[in-house]
């Protein structure tokens, strides 16, 4: 008897959204100055690489700029929300404590039965639901998947914390994941490390009928950086390895979008060059789970990365959390 092949998931749609209000460095700077906090763009661009953010009008949930992207991504995909049997969806800031954003998803799509569940990995938890998603489809728990990295930052901000409010925006990113005998997916890896709980957080809670403790996003930048730098750089290291493959033979590089001068120091590191890298921290700022596949729909779509290109992708984020995927788009 004939072994079955091999069993392998790969990415056949991608789909993006951005909020239509577009704020830009000059324009945060004049909104934070009306409250006696100084900025400049000429900080934010030589700091982080970021020149504007997307920001949802009041009332927009996290579900809403996920739904859109979904569309899209199963438009490119040709598929119909009825086929999909797995949503997967990164996100820091759902709509409620419980369901999860991803069941909300489900609902506005119409898409009933199969599984649905969000993920919790902060600025990574697009590599998370990826890999997980991957490897689901792999063991033959799903078939076809939708994986999401959405985000509502700018509920959350702190908007009298230059330190932070200037570097977070809005968005929403997805993929359709299907089976297939060729492999799409070559390899992925995760990792966390919660000594390191405290670098970035949002330390509130809801209890007792109230938000209590500090319901906004607070950050050691320094501290963050100098990590995400390291383990950029090991973890694809290891993802490359594990798929046997060189730096030299990837294609195109996504790092999580958080600040161009890690992005710029990570493909140094492993000797990739910065042609190769996609960036889209700059008009995008950082959307968190949702800016490695914003960014992976904008290269698609603007006609820069094609069918058969390798593409690494490398997220970094609070927890400590980073992980890597090595695909073959
Ligand atoms: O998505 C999760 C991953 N997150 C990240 O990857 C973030 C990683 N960290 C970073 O990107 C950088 O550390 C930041 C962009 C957050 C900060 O850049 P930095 O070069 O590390 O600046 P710094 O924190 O050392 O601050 C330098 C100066 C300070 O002033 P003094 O103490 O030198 O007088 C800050 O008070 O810049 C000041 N500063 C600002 N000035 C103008 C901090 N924020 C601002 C601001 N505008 N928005």
């Amino acid at each position: 008897m004939n072994p079955s092949p091999a069993r392998h998931s790969r990415i056949t749609g991608t789909g993006s959204h951005l909020p239509p209000q577009r704020v830009d460095n000059a324009e945060l700077a004049e909104r934070l100055a009306a409250d006696g906090i100084e900025t400049s763009d000429a900080w934010i661009v030589e700091r982080t690489g970021i020149r504007a953010r997307h920001f949802v009008a009041p009332g927009v949930q996290t579900s809403d700029i996920a739904v859109q992207a979904a569309r899209h991504a199963l438009e490119a995909a040709g598929r119909r929300p009825e086929e999909i049997d797995l949503v997967v969806l990164a996100t820091s800031t759902p709509d409620m404590v419980f369901p999860s954003t991803a069941c909300i998803v489900q609902r506005k799509l119409g898409i009933h039965g199969g599984a649905a569940f969000d993920v919790q990995a902060v600025c990574t938890g697009f590599v998370y639901a990826l890999a997980l998603a991957d490897s689901m489809i792999r063991t033959g728990l799903a078939s076809r998947a939708l994986v999401i990295g959405a985000e509502v930052f700018s509920r959350i901000l702190d908007f009298k914390d230059r330190t932070t409010c200037v570097l977070f925006g809005d968005g929403a990113g997805a993929v359709v994941l299907e089976a297939s005998d060729a492999p799409g997916i070559l390899a992925s890896e995760l990792h966390a490390d919660g000594r390191h709980v405290d670098i970035l957080c949002v330390p509130g809670q809801v209890a007792g009928g109230a938000v209590t403790g500090d319901p906004f996003v607070r950050m050691d930048g320094q501290a963050v950086f100098k990590l995400a730098v390291g383990v950029l750089d090991s973890v694809s290291r290891s993802v490359l390895a594990k798929a046997g493959r060189s730096a030299q033979s990837i294609d195109w590089m996504i790092p999580h979008q958080a600040n161009l001068r890690i992005m710029h120091s990570a493909a140094r590191r492993l000797g990739v060059p910065a042609e190769r890298l996609v960036v889209t921290v700059d008009e995008h700022g950082n959307t968190s789970a949702a800016s490695i596949p914003l960014a992976l729909d904008v290269a698609v779509r603007g006609g820069r990365i094609a069918r058969g290109q390798s593409v690494l992708l490398q997220g970094v984020g609070g927890g400590f959390t980073w992980g890597a995927v090595l695909l073959d788009f």
